[in-house]
C-alpha cells in the first residue's frame, strides 16, 4: 500500500495493537500531510480548546495516543507553562512528537513513552494531574476496556478529557463502561460532549466526536 492510499478507511479497518503498530509505521511521515492537512482534521484542536475550558490551573500533564504532538502541541499554546509527557503504541509517530516545539520554540512533550494501552500501563512518574486524548478510542484502536487501564495513571481527584468516536462510543457500550466505572467509585459522572473532528469545507465535515470530561474518585481494584 502507498502512503498516499493510507487514511480512514486503513485506520478503521486495524484490529490489534500489531495492526496499530504497523500501520503508523508506515503513516507516521504523512499523518499531517495526507490526513489532517488534506481532511482538514480538527479533533487535535478541539481536545487542547475544550481541555482549556474545563480543567482549572495544573502542571503535568499526560497525552494519550500522542501520535505525531498535535493535541500536545495546541494545548501548549493555550497553557504555556504545562508539563507534558506522552504515551503512543508506534516509536514512530512518538518521533514525529519529539520534533514539534511550543510558541517559545522549546520542545512540547518533557517525555514520550512507547506503551501498549490495551494493557496496564507502566508509570515510571507521579501519577498526573491530567490526562487527554484525541483520535486514539476509536475502531481497532482503544475501547472502553481501556480506560480502567489510564486511571492509575491519574492522581485521586485527576481529569481525563478523552475524544471517543462516536460510532464507536455506541457500538462498543463506553456509556455502560463509564457507569461501570461511576459505580465502582473510579470516576465521577462524566459529563460528554460534543466536537465537530473536521474543519468547514472538509468532505467529513459534519462527522463529530463524543468527549468524555471526569475526574478520577479513587483507586479501584
Ligand atoms: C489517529 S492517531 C491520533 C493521534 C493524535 N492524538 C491525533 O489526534 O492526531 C491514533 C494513535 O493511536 C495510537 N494507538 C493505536 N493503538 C494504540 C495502543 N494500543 N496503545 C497506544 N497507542 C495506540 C496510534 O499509534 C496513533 O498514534
Amino acid at each position: 500500500m502507498s502512503d498516499e492510499a493510507l487514511g480512514l478507511e486503513q485506520a478503521y479497518s486495524v484490529k490489534t495493537p500489531e495492526d496499530n503498530r504497523r500501520l503508523y509505521a508506515k503513516w507516521a511521515a504523512t499523518y499531517e500531510s495526507s490526513f489532517v492537512d488534506a481532511k482538514q482534521y480538527r479533533y487535535p484542536k478541539a481536545i487542547a480548546q475544550v481541555f482549556d475550558d474545563v480543567v482549572p490551573s495544573v502542571t503535568r500533564v499526560l497525552d494519550i495516543g500522542t501520535g505525531t504532538g498535535l493535541t500536545g502541541m495546541y494545548l501548549s499554546r493555550l497553557r504555556t507553562g504545562l508539563v507534558i509527557d506522552g504515551m503512543d503504541i508506534s516509536p514512530e509517530m512518538l518521533a514525529q512528537a519529539k520534533l514539534k516545539t511550543r510558541a517559545d520554540g522549546r520542545v512540547v512533550y518533557r517525555a514520550l513513552y512507547e506503551r501498549d494501552l490495551t494493557k496496564k500501563v507502566p508509570n515510571e512518574n507521579a501519577p498526573y494531574q491530567a490526562l487527554f486524548s484525541s483520535g486514539t478510542f476509536t475502531h481497532g484502536h482503544l475501547g472502553p476496556e481501556s480506560l480502567r487501564n489510564l486511571l492509575p495513571l491519574l492522581e485521586d481527584g485527576g481529569w481525563l478529557v478523552v475524544g471517543v468516536n462516536n460510532e464507536h462510543f455506541e457500538s462498543k457500550g463506553f456509556a455502560s463502561e463509564l457507569e461501570s466505572l461511576v459505580a465502582l467509585a473510579g470516576i465521577e459522572r462524566p459529563e460528554i460532549m460534543r466536537i465537530d473532528v473536521y474543519e468547514p469545507g472538509s468532505v467529513h465535515y459534519g462527522d463529530q466526536a463524543r468527549v468524555i470530561v471526569t475526574r478520577r474518585q479513587a483507586p479501584i481494584t
